[in-house]
Protein backbone atom coordinates (compact mmCIF):
# COMPACT_ATOMS: atom_id res chain seq x y z
CA UNK A 1 0.00 0.00 0.00
CA UNK A 2 2.69 2.47 0.79
CA UNK A 3 4.92 4.05 -1.95
CA UNK A 4 7.71 6.79 -1.94
CA UNK A 5 7.98 9.28 -4.44
CA UNK A 6 10.23 11.61 -3.67
CA UNK A 7 9.59 14.08 -6.76
CA UNK A 8 6.98 16.05 -4.42
CA UNK A 9 7.27 19.43 -4.12
CA UNK A 10 4.67 20.99 -1.43
CA UNK A 11 3.25 24.65 -2.29
CA UNK A 12 3.76 27.03 0.60
CA UNK A 13 0.38 29.23 1.03
CA UNK A 14 -0.27 32.40 1.77
CA UNK A 15 -2.90 31.80 4.52
CA UNK A 16 -1.72 30.37 7.37
CA UNK A 17 -3.32 27.39 9.99
CA UNK A 18 -2.91 30.26 12.21
CA UNK A 19 -4.76 32.77 10.57
CA UNK A 20 -7.32 30.65 9.71
CA UNK A 21 -7.83 29.65 13.35
CA UNK A 22 -8.09 33.12 14.19
CA UNK A 23 -10.70 33.61 11.84
CA UNK A 24 -12.67 31.11 13.13
CA UNK A 25 -12.12 32.16 16.56
CA UNK A 26 -10.72 28.40 18.23
CA UNK A 27 -8.12 26.10 18.81
CA UNK A 28 -8.04 23.86 16.04
CA UNK A 29 -8.20 19.96 18.16
CA UNK A 30 -8.69 16.36 17.43
CA UNK A 31 -10.69 14.77 19.77
CA UNK A 32 -10.28 11.44 18.96
CA UNK A 33 -13.05 8.77 20.18
CA UNK A 34 -11.75 5.19 20.81
CA UNK A 35 -13.84 1.96 22.31
CA UNK A 36 -15.22 -1.01 21.28
CA UNK A 37 -17.81 -1.36 19.01
CA UNK A 38 -21.24 -0.82 20.88
CA UNK A 39 -19.34 1.42 23.36
CA UNK A 40 -21.24 4.99 23.01
CA UNK A 41 -18.42 6.27 21.01
CA UNK A 42 -20.36 7.70 18.00
CA UNK A 43 -23.49 8.63 20.35
CA UNK A 44 -21.29 10.92 22.15
CA UNK A 45 -19.51 11.93 19.33
CA UNK A 46 -23.30 13.27 17.53
CA UNK A 47 -23.77 15.10 20.80
CA UNK A 48 -20.53 16.99 21.93
CA UNK A 49 -21.06 18.16 18.23
CA UNK A 50 -24.30 19.51 18.57
CA UNK A 51 -23.47 21.29 21.70
CA UNK A 52 -19.85 22.78 20.59
CA UNK A 53 -22.04 23.68 17.41
CA UNK A 54 -24.20 25.19 19.07
CA UNK A 55 -21.80 27.17 20.74
CA UNK A 56 -20.17 28.72 17.63
CA UNK A 57 -17.03 26.58 17.93
CA UNK A 58 -16.95 25.16 13.72
CA UNK A 59 -16.52 21.37 13.97
CA UNK A 60 -16.48 18.14 11.93
CA UNK A 61 -17.42 14.74 12.74
CA UNK A 62 -15.40 11.44 10.98
CA UNK A 63 -17.19 8.12 12.15
CA UNK A 64 -16.02 5.33 11.70
CA UNK A 65 -19.13 3.19 9.44
CA UNK A 66 -19.62 6.62 7.55
CA UNK A 67 -16.06 6.71 6.59
CA UNK A 68 -16.00 2.84 6.09
CA UNK A 69 -19.06 3.61 2.98
CA UNK A 70 -16.94 6.41 1.19
CA UNK A 71 -13.22 7.18 1.50
CA UNK A 72 -12.27 3.84 3.04
CA UNK A 73 -14.75 1.94 1.47
CA UNK A 74 -11.87 -0.14 0.20
CA UNK A 75 -10.70 -1.56 3.27
CA UNK A 76 -11.55 -4.61 5.32
CA UNK A 77 -11.53 -5.25 8.83
CA UNK A 78 -8.32 -7.31 8.96
CA UNK A 79 -5.33 -5.58 11.15
CA UNK A 80 -3.64 -4.24 7.67
CA UNK A 81 -7.04 -2.75 6.69
CA UNK A 82 -7.65 -1.06 10.30
CA UNK A 83 -4.35 0.22 10.30
CA UNK A 84 -4.63 2.04 7.00
CA UNK A 85 -7.45 3.10 7.80
CA UNK A 86 -6.32 4.70 11.13
CA UNK A 87 -3.42 5.95 9.05
CA UNK A 88 -5.59 7.93 6.36
CA UNK A 89 -8.27 9.24 9.23
CA UNK A 90 -4.91 10.38 11.01
CA UNK A 91 -4.11 12.35 7.67
CA UNK A 92 -8.08 13.20 7.15
CA UNK A 93 -8.23 14.81 10.23
CA UNK A 94 -4.22 16.62 9.98
CA UNK A 95 -5.83 18.09 6.77
CA UNK A 96 -9.00 19.52 8.71
CA UNK A 97 -7.06 20.62 11.60
CA UNK A 98 -4.68 23.16 9.09
CA UNK A 99 -8.35 24.55 7.92
CA UNK A 100 -8.95 25.48 11.26
CA UNK A 101 -11.51 22.81 12.52
CA UNK A 102 -12.36 20.43 15.19
CA UNK A 103 -12.36 17.61 14.62
CA UNK A 104 -14.40 14.39 16.25
CA UNK A 105 -12.94 11.37 14.99
CA UNK A 106 -14.83 8.42 16.30
CA UNK A 107 -13.37 4.94 15.73
CA UNK A 108 -12.42 1.56 17.11
CA UNK A 109 -8.94 2.13 16.27
CA UNK A 110 -8.22 -0.70 17.91
CA UNK A 111 -4.27 -0.27 18.34
CA UNK A 112 -1.82 1.33 20.33
CA UNK A 113 0.51 1.94 17.87
CA UNK A 114 -2.11 3.78 15.23
CA UNK A 115 -3.43 5.71 17.91
CA UNK A 116 0.49 7.24 18.84
CA UNK A 117 0.30 7.45 15.10
CA UNK A 118 -2.54 9.78 14.76
CA UNK A 119 -1.45 11.76 17.66
CA UNK A 120 2.09 11.82 15.67
CA UNK A 121 0.36 13.10 12.46
CA UNK A 122 -1.53 16.13 14.27
CA UNK A 123 0.89 16.94 16.80
CA UNK A 124 0.70 16.16 20.79
CA UNK A 125 -0.79 19.84 21.34
CA UNK A 126 -3.47 19.50 19.36
CA UNK A 127 -5.03 15.30 20.14
CA UNK A 128 -7.37 14.57 23.11
CA UNK A 129 -7.98 10.77 23.20
CA UNK A 130 -11.29 9.77 24.74
CA UNK A 131 -11.62 6.32 26.29
CA UNK A 132 -14.93 5.31 25.29
CA UNK A 133 -15.08 1.98 27.73
CA UNK A 134 -17.88 -0.32 28.39
CA UNK A 135 -17.08 -4.16 29.04
CA UNK A 136 -17.38 -6.32 26.11
CA UNK A 137 -20.15 -8.26 28.04
CA UNK A 138 -22.07 -4.87 28.03
CA UNK A 139 -21.36 -3.91 24.80
CA UNK A 140 -22.39 -6.98 23.52
CA UNK A 141 -25.64 -7.35 25.78
CA UNK A 142 -26.22 -3.82 23.96
CA UNK A 143 -25.79 -5.14 20.57
CA UNK A 144 -27.32 -2.06 18.65
CA UNK A 145 -26.19 -3.61 15.12
CA UNK A 146 -26.60 -6.96 15.88
CA UNK A 147 -23.08 -8.09 15.03
CA UNK A 148 -22.12 -9.17 18.02
CA UNK A 149 -25.17 -12.26 17.72
CA UNK A 150 -22.99 -12.52 13.67
CA UNK A 151 -19.74 -12.50 15.16
CA UNK A 152 -20.48 -15.31 17.69
CA UNK A 153 -22.36 -16.80 15.06
CA UNK A 154 -19.16 -16.60 12.62
CA UNK A 155 -21.20 -14.89 10.10
CA UNK A 156 -18.64 -11.66 10.17
CA UNK A 157 -15.53 -12.05 10.58
CA UNK A 158 -12.29 -10.41 12.54
CA UNK A 159 -14.68 -8.85 15.19
CA UNK A 160 -13.16 -6.48 17.69
CA UNK A 161 -13.18 -7.89 20.74
CA UNK A 162 -14.45 -11.64 19.34
CA UNK A 163 -11.57 -12.56 16.90
CA UNK A 164 -9.68 -9.32 16.55
CA UNK A 165 -7.72 -7.51 19.15
CA UNK A 166 -8.62 -4.33 21.65
CA UNK A 167 -5.99 -2.70 23.14
CA UNK A 168 -7.14 -0.27 25.52
CA UNK A 169 -5.26 3.07 26.09
CA UNK A 170 -3.34 2.95 28.97
CA UNK A 171 -3.12 6.95 29.34
CA UNK A 172 -5.93 8.62 27.73
CA UNK A 173 -6.59 12.42 28.27
CA UNK A 174 -10.72 11.54 29.42
CA UNK A 175 -12.14 8.11 30.41
CA UNK A 176 -15.75 8.03 29.88
CA UNK A 177 -17.00 4.15 31.33
CA UNK A 178 -20.62 4.69 29.60
CA UNK A 179 -22.30 1.78 31.58
CA UNK A 180 -21.42 4.08 34.84
CA UNK A 181 -22.21 7.51 33.54
CA UNK A 182 -25.58 8.81 31.74
CA UNK A 183 -24.85 10.50 28.65
CA UNK A 184 -25.56 13.91 30.39
CA UNK A 185 -23.15 13.16 32.86
CA UNK A 186 -20.15 12.16 29.91
CA UNK A 187 -21.22 15.15 28.04
CA UNK A 188 -20.14 17.13 31.27
CA UNK A 189 -17.54 15.28 31.61
CA UNK A 190 -16.03 15.66 27.83
CA UNK A 191 -17.36 19.45 27.70
CA UNK A 192 -15.19 20.47 31.36
CA UNK A 193 -12.15 19.39 29.89
CA UNK A 194 -12.61 20.07 26.41
CA UNK A 195 -13.85 24.10 26.33
CA UNK A 196 -10.41 25.73 27.67
CA UNK A 197 -8.69 23.53 25.45
CA UNK A 198 -10.53 24.54 22.35
CA UNK A 199 -10.55 28.37 23.11
CA UNK A 200 -8.29 30.30 21.23
CA UNK A 201 -5.99 31.83 23.80
S1 LIG B 1 -11.45 0.31 12.95
O1 LIG B 1 -11.14 -0.88 13.75
O2 LIG B 1 -11.10 1.57 13.67
O3 LIG B 1 -10.82 0.26 11.63
O4 LIG B 1 -13.04 0.28 12.75
P1 LIG B 1 -14.00 1.48 12.31
O5 LIG B 1 -13.51 2.12 11.05
O6 LIG B 1 -14.23 2.38 13.48
O7 LIG B 1 -15.35 0.73 11.94
C1 LIG B 1 -16.11 0.15 12.96
C2 LIG B 1 -17.56 -0.05 12.51
O8 LIG B 1 -17.64 -1.00 11.47
C3 LIG B 1 -18.69 -1.94 11.71
N1 LIG B 1 -18.05 -3.28 11.60
C4 LIG B 1 -17.10 -3.80 12.40
N2 LIG B 1 -16.51 -3.38 13.55
C5 LIG B 1 -15.55 -4.18 14.10
N3 LIG B 1 -15.14 -5.35 13.58
C6 LIG B 1 -15.70 -5.82 12.44
N4 LIG B 1 -15.30 -6.98 11.92
C7 LIG B 1 -16.72 -5.03 11.80
N5 LIG B 1 -17.48 -5.20 10.67
C8 LIG B 1 -18.26 -4.12 10.58
C9 LIG B 1 -19.34 -1.60 13.02
O9 LIG B 1 -20.57 -1.01 12.72
C10 LIG B 1 -18.39 -0.59 13.66
O10 LIG B 1 -19.06 0.55 14.19
P2 LIG B 1 -19.13 0.86 15.78
O11 LIG B 1 -19.70 2.25 15.82
O12 LIG B 1 -17.75 0.80 16.33
O13 LIG B 1 -20.06 -0.17 16.35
Amino acid sequence: MSSTNNNIYPIKTKVSQAQRQKLLNQHATVIWFTGLSGSGKSTLAVQLEAQLHALGFKTYLLDGDNIRAGLNKDLTFTDDGRIENIRRIGEVSKLMLDAGVIVLSAFISPFQSDRTQVKNIVGEHNYIEVFVDAPLSVCEARDVKGLYKKARAGEVKNFTGIDSPYEAPVRPDIHIPTHELSLDESIAKLMGYILEKIKLK
